[in-house]
């Protein structure tokens, strides 16, 4: 395996998951985003999407545990290089994914820096493909009809949680715990931080030259 094993950190909205996107296509990276996980379990109807539904559309955190145990059960790094999208949110995440998950394995975590007043109104106007998870914005990268994919013609949806209060909650969530988590990574050389307020290009050059 020569690619370190890569953790986006950030807060809603400041651009994880479309430019992980972006590094699967172009460097062969796979995603795995906790977030995109428990909507699957949602979706599913299982006992333990039920379980999350709510919390989820409140804009809290689901327990540590069951995360944690969702993300195992997810990946495979013994052949994969991956991006660990949405996880972890917490200090006690952080010191999981290093002892239950990479386990001594290469990894670099990146921070999206970005001031968090501008992120309600990328959240409100984000519109995400039904089909194949294509990110659209609806102030800086609409789709040219507004509730279809302009990739695979699907049907485009808004999540549940991008309304202003939710958001809200949410960015309070991740200012009350991102810190110790940036710390973590600082004292261990294994953090880069990168400008999310620039274009969603000039933040994939960024990232392209820090995990080079
Ligand atoms: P999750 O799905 O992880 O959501 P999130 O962290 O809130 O992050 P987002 O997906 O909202 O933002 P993003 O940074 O990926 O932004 P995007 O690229 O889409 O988590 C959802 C919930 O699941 C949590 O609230 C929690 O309940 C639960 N959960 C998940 N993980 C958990 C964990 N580890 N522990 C406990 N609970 C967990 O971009 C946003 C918008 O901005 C888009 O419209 C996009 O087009 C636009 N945009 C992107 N980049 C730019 C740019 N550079 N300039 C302008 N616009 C841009």
């Amino acid at each position: 395996m020569t690619k370190p094993q890569l953790i986006l950190l950030g807060a809603p909205g400041s651009g994880k998951g479309t430019q992980a996107a972006r590094l699967v296509s172009e460097l062969g990276y796979q995603h795995i985003s906790t977030g995109d996980l428990l909507r699957k379990e949602i979706k599913s109807g299982s006992e333990l999407g039920q379980r999350v539904q709510g919390i989820m559309n409140t804009g809290g955190l689901v327990d540590d545990d069951t995360v944690l145990e969702l993300l195992k059960s997810n990946c495979d790094l013994e052949s994969t290089a991956y991006i660990f999208d949405g996880f972890p949110r917490n200090f006690d995440q952080a010191k999981a994914l290093d002892s239950s998950v990479l386990k001594g394995v290469e990894s670099r975590a990146i921070y999206f820096e970005i001031d968090l007043n501008m992120l309600a109104a990328r959240l409100v106007n984000r519109r995400t493909c039904t089909g194949c998870g294509e990110i659209y914005n609806l102030l800086s990268k609409a789709p040219q009809l507004s509730d279809k994919c302009d990739k695979c013609g699907a049907d485009l949806m808004q999540r549940k949680d991008d309304n202003e209060e939710t958001v809200k909650t949410r960015l309070g969530v991740f200012k009350e715990a991102i810190e110790p988590v940036l710390a973590h990574y600082k004292a261990e050389d294994r953090l880069g931080v990168i400008d999310a307020s620039a274009g969603a290009d000039e933040v994939f050059d960024k990232l392209k030259e820090i995990t080079r």
